[in-house]
Formats: structure tokens, sequence, C-alpha cells
């Protein structure tokens, strides 16, 4: 995902919505080493993998930029990619979290639950844009019509 935000953030043509996109990959950055801290807090020898289903996500959202046209609609399909992106961390994290705690883990619990919080937050503050766009337009067509 840190690849893939800033090129959510070019694609956008909502200032705001670019601005979330950049913001969240801050948090992203930091949400890494939180993984990294949850990892070594409880001492397993952990190997990295690839996670395919997040790899086809990203590009999912990848073959919207390069099919819509930059505007309105475009922001909406990066939306949509997005928030699929965030409930599948959603749901990661969650499970994740709720392991950590059943093993005892309290530290990576916790590191794992604030990287939820923002999951979550980032997901509804991308549904509000989202609204916001659609009202847009409505208040557009009344104009027009
Ligand atoms: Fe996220």
């Amino acid at each position: 995902m840190t690849k893939a935000l800033p090129k959510l953030a070019r694609a956008a043509t909502n200032p705001d919505l670019a601005a979330a996109f950049t913001t969240h990959l801050e948090e992203t950055q930091g949400q890494i080493e939180r993984i990294d801290q949850a990892v070594e807090s409880t001492n397993v020898k952990l190997k990295r993998i690839k996670c395919v289903a997040m790899e086809g996500l990203v590009e999912e959202g990848q073959e919207q930029i390069e099919e819509i046209e930059k505007g309105p609609i475009l922001d909406a399909a990066l939306i949509a990619a997005a928030q699929k992106v965030e409930h599948y961390e959603i749901a990661t994290y969650g499970t994740l979290a709720a392991l950590a705690k059943k093993l005892g883990y309290t530290a990576a619990t916790q590191l794992l639950l604030e990287t939820l919080k923002e999951e979550k937050a980032t997901d509804e503050k991308l549904t509000l844009l989202a609204e916001q766009e659609v009202s847009k337009e409505q208040a557009g067509k009344k104009v027009t019509s």
C-alpha cells in the first residue's frame, strides 16, 4: 500500500480525497513499524510472505486508474478500490488482534488494535468523501435542471 497510495493520491481530482490518501500513506508507514514491533514483542520468528489478496486489490485500483478518465467517476472508483483495501485490512488486523489477545500477547494486541482503529477511521473518512461527492453531483443536477 505504501507504493499504491501515492498513485491513488495523484489520480484523485478532489483535493480532499488526494489529501486523505496522503495522510493514510503516513499512517501506513507507522503501521508497518507497529507490525515489526508487534512481532518483536512476541519473540516469535515470522517469515515475510507476499499477500496475494492485497496484490489483487491494488491491481484492481491500478486498472481503474488506467481505464477511467480523471474526474469524479474515477474518484468514486478510487474510493471503492481504497475501501476494499481498508475492509480487507480491518478483517486482517481484527483477526490478528483477537488471536494475539487469546495468546496473551498484550503489547502486540495493543499495537494491532491501534492500527485497526486507524483503518476504521480511514474507511469512515472515505465513506464521508463518497457521500459528499454524491451530494455535490445532486446539487449540480438541481441547478442545471
Ligand atoms: Fe489502511
